[in-house]
């Protein structure tokens, strides 16, 4: 009786036992979970002040430790996180965001993105990158991206005088623009509208004696705000054209022409675009140009037209490797 008693103990403490191992086991188990846990970029973050959302957001952008090392080493700012969900923003620039956004911490983080993406952050000229020609009909040339001396599109044609002012042959644009606008002038033609080029390819001297006459009857200031310095005019490209009607090549009264709006409105569907618009003059450098029309090819014009955004701004987001 009493070895049974004892037998029965025994197992009692065994089956005890075991129930604690198991105990435990379970017990270490979570600890080391938590642990674990605590080790993560998603803990560390939370517990830094970033809500859950915020977390996500950087998790979903970063996975690199430098960029979150970055949140966990400076004070929490939400504006930082707002920076990753803005349309146009660029992994590339994350840093120079950044510190834009300290200096301006007034400015909407859809501005630092943009400012930043167009190098907005520099002064006009400041800076002088080389266009990248090789891009062809999307290459960019503006303060910032300049063109050089000898650059010569190799396909231009001339422009007929139906189109056109000035002697035969006077005109010039690259063939891909030319076609392009002959379909936009027959389109505006059957909508009762006669539109002629008074301005298109302008070689590098064409452009640096443009500019000089503005600067040294106007000024420098005057003249950056119309006119391109050599090297930087879109007119080098043999894209761009300036566009009237046959009855006004009035720069002022042209704006409210109803062959201006005609333009702006449609363009885009030829594959132009109108490249200094009235609320852009920020970005472009340049005051609202109704008559200056870059082809682009329809695609980035249509874009550009639905999305009311600046070729700066598209080429930064899309174009730029
Ligand atoms: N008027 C434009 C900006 C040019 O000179 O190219
Ligand atoms: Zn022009």
């Amino acid at each position: 009786m009493a070895t049974r008693k004892r037998l029965k103990k025994q197992v009692y403490f065994v089956f005890a036992g075991l129930i604690l191992i198991i105990g435990l086991i379970i017990f270490g188990i979570n600890k080391y979970k938590e642990y674990q846990y605590h080790q993560t970029y998603e803990y560390k973050l939370l517990e830094h002040g970033y809500n859950e959302e915020e977390v996500t957001t950087i998790l979903d952008n970063f996975s690199d430790n430098e960029h979150l090392d970055y949140f966990l080493s400076n004070e929490k700012n939400s504006n930082i996180v707002k920076l990753l969900n803005e349309e146009y923003y660029l992994d590339k620039f994350f840093y120079e965001y950044v510190a834009y956004l300290e200096e301006n911490p007034d400015l909407s983080t859809e501005s630092i993105v943009r400012n930043i993406n167009v190098h907005l952050d520099k002064d006009f000229y400041e800076i002088e990158y080389e266009t990248n020609v090789s891009l062809d009909t999307q290459m960019l040339v503006n303060k910032y991206y300049l063109l050089s001396e000898d650059y010569v599109p190799e396909d231009l044609v001339s422009v007929s005088q139906t189109y056109s002012w000035g002697e035969l042959g006077s005109q010039k644009v690259r063939e891909v623009a030319y076609n392009a606008f002959l379909d936009m002038w027959n389109a505006a033609e059957q909508e009762g509208y006669y539109l002629m080029i008074n301005s298109s390819y302008r070689s590098y001297q064409d452009q640096e004696a443009v500019y000089n006459n503005y600067k040294s009857s106007s000024g420098q200031k005057y003249a950056d705000s119309i006119a391109a310095r050599p090297g930087s005019s879109e007119h080098q490209t043999g894209l761009a054209i300036d566009i009237f009607s046959k009855t006004n090549t009035n720069r002022n009264s042209f704006t409210d022409s109803p062959e201006a709006k005609w333009l702006e409105d449609n363009a885009h569907k030829y594959g132009f675009i109108l490249r200094y618009p009235e609320d852009k003059v920020d970005i472009t450098g340049y005051s609202y140009e109704s008559w200056h029309f870059r082809y682009v090819g329809e695609d980035i014009a249509t874009y550009i037209y639905e999305h009311d955004i600046t070729f700066e701004e598209y080429y930064a987001y899309f174009l730029e490797k």
